[in-house]
């Protein structure tokens, strides 16, 4: 009766080991390759999405003009006291979206691919493509200092308080 089946045309023997193991690799290359993929084509997004309202208070300007540099972390930012007036840097690097940070008396050096701005901004290494971004200032009716996040100015831009 065995001889039977395994003689019939339809008949199909169990997969070997080798064989499993095989179609296991495969499937595997297979599986790395796609996520492979969806890697390289979330590389050139920024980690930091715009956030909906770009107008945030940053606090009493006095607080701002009585001191040369003023980090604000929560916005991603630097507040700069000149004898011009206010200016605000953006600490989000315009290569991949990462927060740099403030190196004594160089610039800003980004921690995920090395670039390098000096204390304006500019692009002194890169890969990043531009400049740190001047971000627009103003002072709200109740005297409190407003920075527009999604509103770039020139580098030269003051803030007269
Ligand atoms: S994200 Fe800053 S150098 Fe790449």
């Amino acid at each position: 009766m065995s001889n039977d089946l395994h003689s019939s045309p339809r008949f199909q023997p169990p997969p070997e080991r080798r064989d499993f193991l095989g179609l296991a690799a495969i499937w595997s290359a297979v599986v790395g390759l796609g996520v492979a993929a969806l890697g390289a084509v979330r590389l050139p997004m920024p980690s930091v999405f715009p956030e909906s309202n770009s107008r945030v208070k940053l606090g009493p300007v006095s607080r701002f003009k009585e001191v040369e540099t003023t980090p604000v972390p929560e916005h991603r930012l630097w507040v700069y006291a000149s004898d011009e007036g206010l200016y605000a840097i953006s600490a989000v690097c315009t290569h991949l979206g990462c927060i740099v940070s403030k190196e004594e008396g160089k610039g800003f050096f980004c921690p995920c691919h090395g670039s390098r701005f000096d204390i304006d901004g500019k692009v002194v290494a890169g890969p990043a493509p531009k400049p740190l971004l001047h971000l627009l200032l103003s002072v709200s009716p109740d005297g409190q200092l407003v920075v527009d996040k999604q509103k770039e100015v020139g580098g030269d831009v003051r803030l007269q308080v």
